[in-house]
């Protein structure tokens, strides 16, 4: 056993009987409680969303915990789909941010509009809430896209507010958030560009959820949601489009593949065509549909075209 080995075994040995038992039944079972999978069961149900079971798990929990949220993912993991539908879930009005270099404290808090304080002076009145602000004095839910796109002199206005629940507005006066405040954001691990490090202190108010992308069953459902039942060789296209998808993602010369957007894009257009298509159609809606969505690996001599027919063509052929 290696020293941390057991340091944590000396640990766990103090402990009283007591803390280490487990019920045995539970053990046995899920993780979690049933009650907690009957609410999950409810959402999937009332939202549509395919699978996520674990994720919306640990979402309710952190709600029922009250704990802000970061959800970490690529590009079209579904994080705003799950976030809208835990806000809207919890009865929570939703108030949306897009992080950018221009969001700057008054883009959260508010400002003063000057014609109305011309009017009405410092009061509620002529304030602009902004969605921090709103979200505080509603009890709503704050969301907070692409949250490390944020600049940090802006970040700083968060924490307070999501720790002690109180926002300071010079000349209005202090916003005490109601109980059911709470923050979803959602961070992209990804996207190094144009990104300034979220603050450790930011970084400490969050519990953290990792969303990755779903197995290919659940992402051919995606797409047969989206797509109307009664749309001929809907299976078809369904299964063509996300193996189209799926093999951009572990292509050796793209450093980014499509999400589920580009299956559902990919998907409606053929849809749209009418007709059973042949391989000429799947190649221009393929690449009309993903073109703009991958990257491609430094250094390859390769192109975005001649890659994306050569991965249609080994689908179609697959398929037929
Ligand atoms: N589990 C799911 N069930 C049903 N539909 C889903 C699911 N996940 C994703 N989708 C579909 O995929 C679309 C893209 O998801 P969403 O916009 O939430 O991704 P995102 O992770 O927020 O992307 P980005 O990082 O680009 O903001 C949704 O609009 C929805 O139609
Ligand atoms: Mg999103």
């Amino acid at each position: 056993m290696n020293f941390l080995g057991n340091e944590i075994f000396n640990y766990l040995s103090g402990m009283e009987d007591t803390e280490k038992e487990i019920n045995p039944v539970e053990a046995n079972t899920s993780i979690y409680s049933q009650d907690i999978a009957a609410e999950v069961k409810k959402i999937q149900d009332k939202y549509q969303i395919i699978g996520r079971q674990n994720e919306l798990t640990l979402l309710l929990l952190a709600f029922k915990a009250k704990k802000h949220v970061i959800l970490e993912g690529v590009v079209g993991t579904g994080k705003t789909y799950l976030a809208r539908a835990l806000a809207d879930y919890a009865n929570n009005q939703f108030f949306r941010v897009d992080g950018s270099e221009d969001v700057l404290s008054h883009t959260l808090t508010g400002y003063f509009d000057p014609p109305a304080v011309l009017n009405h002076g410092y009061t509620e009145e002529s304030f602009i809430f902004g969605p921090l602000a709103l979200a505080m004095r509603e009890g709503g839910c704050l969301f907070i896209n692409e949250l490390n796109r944020i600049p940090e002199s802006t970040q700083n206005v968060l924490l307070s507010a999501l720790d002690e629940h109180t926002l300071i507005i010079p000349k209005l006066g202090n916003i005490q958030a109601k109980d059911s405040f709470f923050t979803i954001a959602t961070q992209n691990p990804e996207a190094h560009v144009g990104v300034s490090a979220l603050g450790e202190a930011l970084k400490d108010r969050f519990v953290w959820i990792e969303v990755n992308y779903q197995s290919e069953e659940e992402e051919i459902e995606i797409v047969k949601l989206n797509l109307s039942p009664s749309t001929p060789h809907l299976n078809l296209i369904a299964n063509m489009s996300v193996k189209i998808i799926n093999l951009t993602r572990v292509h050796p010369d793209l450093r980014r593949g499509a999400s589920i957007r580009g299956a559902i894009d990919l998907a409606k257009l053929i849809e749209a065509y009418g007709k059973k298509p042949g391989l000429q159609f799947w190649k221009e809606a393929g690449i009309m549909a993903l073109y703009s969505k991958l990257e491609l690996m430094d250094g390859t001599e390769r192109n975005l075209k001649e890659i994306l027919e050569e991965v249609i063509e080994e689908v179609f052929h697959h398929f037929h």
